[in-house]
């Protein structure tokens, strides 16, 4: 069975970008799958994607086999590399888990777990690391930013170990398809490398052969480190209730302009509209995707297409005599249309976590099936004495 494997760290802000670079992509796939059905066969032999945003339908477009297996899970061990609070993971990891299913994970097609759950992450972690030279990770630019950024008292050895357990999380499952945001690029290629890697070693069972055909590559701006300059996916009437930050997106935006003051109904109208209000614009007459020159105006009309669904040509017509202030309107009011009923939803699973957690347990338990095999295998071609 071909698979589809992907994950969102709980770090508790969960922001647009996180939502348009994957998780809705993931929905899509998911979707598309289901409506292609079973007359179809495979277009990419044993070789892994790398899906960016923005690519789900042209690659949907091409997938040509019945059946899938798809697997999402909340990478909390991932969650612990950087300084984080003990008291508030099972929490985040919870929530995030509850937006999976809030933005459509469907459970009756996917497993949806917890990383930690599943032991073989870890035991799989160290039979790779074995394996991969210390230089591939030193030059890893999300070690390299968050490091320099963190300082080095806070620079764990797992910082730098990292994109192995990422490479776990994708071998372990034989993976075809995983689709993320650009920012993981990197993190993708390196596992390709090490599979070549361990199957040059081992021989044994091969892993598959990690391709690198990647759909449309659709870039957003990087997750701003200020709340404010974000959109938070529960930006909602009760959020000073929440203090968990999740954060829908990383608009580009102005910083400054607190938002304490604004409680009570109408607040994800207002906290959106007042984001959107402070997003850095430009001084050019009208709107336009792809100009250099104007990349907020790119960004925000791809959040838009993204939004609404549309295509991007209906969206360049739509906005071409739109100035900005017309155009924040606009994009304000699509964001509330899609947030409001996430929002919903992930209040009425956050009711009773009975449910969610029932559906946790078995998300792990056909994770570990798969992944037992996977981890039993290396065993063997690695040449340990069998329990
Ligand atoms: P994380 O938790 O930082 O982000 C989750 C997903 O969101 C995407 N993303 C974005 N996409 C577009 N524009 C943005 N501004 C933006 N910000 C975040 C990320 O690319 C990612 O797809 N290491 C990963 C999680 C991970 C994983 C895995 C993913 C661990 N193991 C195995 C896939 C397969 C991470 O920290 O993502």
């Amino acid at each position: 069975r071909k698979r589809i494997v992907s994950g969102v760290q709980p770090t508790g802000s969960i922001h647009l970008g996180n939502y348009l670079g994957a998780i809705k992509n993931w929905i899509s796939l998911q979707e598309e799958f289901l409506r292609l059905g079973s007359r179809l066969s495979v277009g990419f032999d044993g070789q892994v994607e790398f899906l960016f945003a923005g690519a789900s339908t042209e690659v949907g477009r091409q997938i040509q086999e019945d059946s899938y297996d798809t697997l999402f899970f909340i990478v909390d061990l991932h969650a612990i590399t950087l300084p984080y609070d003990t008291q508030q993971l099972s929490r985040a990891t919870r929530d995030t888990a509850a937006l999976y299913l809030a933005c459509g994970v469907d459970i009756s097609k996917a497993s949806v777990f917890v990383q930690s759950h599943v032991r073989a992450h870890v035991e799989l972690m160290w039979l790779l690391s074995s394996a991969t030279p210390i230089g591939w990770l030193n030059k890893m630019i999300q070690f390299k930013e968050k490091s320099r950024k963190a300082g080095d008292e806070n620079v764990g050895v797992a910082l730098l170990t990292y994109p192995v357990l990422m490479a776990s999380d994708i071998l372990l499952y034989q993976s075809d398809f995983v689709p993320v945001g650009e920012d993981q690029k990197q993190h993708l290629e390196l596992t390709r490398e090490l599979a070549e890697r361990v199957n040059r070693l081992y021989g044994g069972r091969k892993w598959k052969k990690l391709g690198g055909r990647g759909g449309a590559i659709f870039k957003m701006s990087k997750s701003a480190p200020s709340d404010q300059s974000r959109i938070n996916l529960l930006d909602s009437k009760d959020v000073s209730s929440h203090n968990l930050l999740f954060t829908m997106f990383c608009i580009d935006c102005n910083e400054g302009g607190e938002l304490t003051e604004l409680t009570g109904d109408g607040f994800l109208e207002v906290v959106i509209a007042n984001k959107i209000k402070r997003c850095k614009t430009d001084s050019f007459p009208s709107l336009e995707f792809d100009n250099p020159d104007r990349p907020e105006c790119n960004n925000l009309l791809a959040i838009y297409q993204l939004i609404t669904g549309r295509t991007k040509e209906e969206v360049a017509l739509e906005c071409q005599d739109m100035n900005w202030g017309t155009f924040k309107i606009v994009i304000t009011d699509a964001l509330i249309d899609h947030l409001t009923p996430i929002q919903v939803r992930y209040g009425e699973i956050m009711s009773d976590t009975t449910y969610l957690d029932e559906v946790l347990a078995k998300g792990a338990r056909k994770a570990s099936d798969i992944a037992d095999v996977t981890i039993n295998n290396l065993y063997q071609a690695m040449g340990f004495l069998r329990r």
